[in-house]
């Protein structure tokens, strides 16, 4: 493994007292915000739309018919951002016999002995999952959800397909309501992170605690004292 594998553009140490560690520049925040509230306005006119109980929620998007007009305009647009957003993150996200090991003292993180666990990366295998399962996911509720975009595909299939097409997007819009949830979690669960994508950057403490390895290749590089946190 390289060392730029584990490091992304933009990545580095800001010296001061006490140093930042840049995890995500600007542009990346933003296009990850896109992402975020595209999602979960999809997910807000979906279920308005799927289960009458909800219908209340289209009062977000002032009315049933604009729910209806606007949700499909809204999967083009969080398509659109998640492509530029996996352009990104799909190479910190390959899968590398580190995660195995990392995945292998998954207890240890859960029992709150992090210090146990295995050094990672820039991501862990946890992140990758979700980033992994979430690409999956979109394509299925774009295929599927092209089908069933009356207004403009309508004619094109048979009434059978677009029925299938139908369940996938009901199925696949669930499995990422899960997904999100464990990644919202996820975010909760370590302290920081939600700092890391909101201001971009995080402590070195942070960085030595839960990327380790990460740091450390950011230090050699910026050639600081580097191995120990600051
Ligand atoms: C309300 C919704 C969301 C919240 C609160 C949220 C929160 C966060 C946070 C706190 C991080 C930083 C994690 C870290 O650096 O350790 C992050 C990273 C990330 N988020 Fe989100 N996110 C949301 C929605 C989404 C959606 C819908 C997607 C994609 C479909 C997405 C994709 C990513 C990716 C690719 C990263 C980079 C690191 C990783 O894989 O965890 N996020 N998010």
């Amino acid at each position: 493994m390289t060392n730029n594998e584990l490091i992304e553009p933009g990545d580095e140490i800001l010296p001061g007292d006490p140093p930042r560690i840049v995890r995500y520049p600007p542009a990346v925040r933003i296009n990850h915000w896109i992402t975020a509230t595209a999602m979960v306005l999809l997910i807000l006119s979906g279920v308005a739309m799927f289960w009458p109980p909800l219908f209340f929620l289209t009062a977000i998007f002032g009315g049933g018919q604009w729910a209806r007009f606007l949700h499909p305009w809204i999967g083009v647009i969080l398509v659109v951002s998640f492509a530029i957003l996996a352009s990104r993150f799909w190479r910190g996200n390959l899968w590398l016999r580190a995660d195995l090991d990392w995945s292998a003292h998954i207890g240890d993180l859960v029992s709150g002995h992090e210090e146990r666990m295995p050094e990672i990366g820039k991501f862990n295998a946890g992140q990758k999952f979700v980033f992994w399962v979430m690409m999956l996911l979109i394509l299925a509720m774009l295929a599927s959800g092209l089908v069933i975009w009356q207004e403009y595909f309508g004619g094109m299939t048979s009434i059978p397909v677009q029925r299938e097409a139908l369940l996938v997007h009901w199925i696949g819009a669930s499995l990422i309501i899960l997904v999100l949830i464990l990644h919202v979690y996820a975010g909760i669960w370590v302290r920081g992170s939600f700092d890391a994508m909101v201001r971009g950057w995080v402590s070195p403490g942070w960085a030595w605690r839960h990327h380790r390895l990460w740091f450390r290749r950011l230090a050699g590089r910026s050639e600081s004292p580097g191995d120990a946190p600051v």
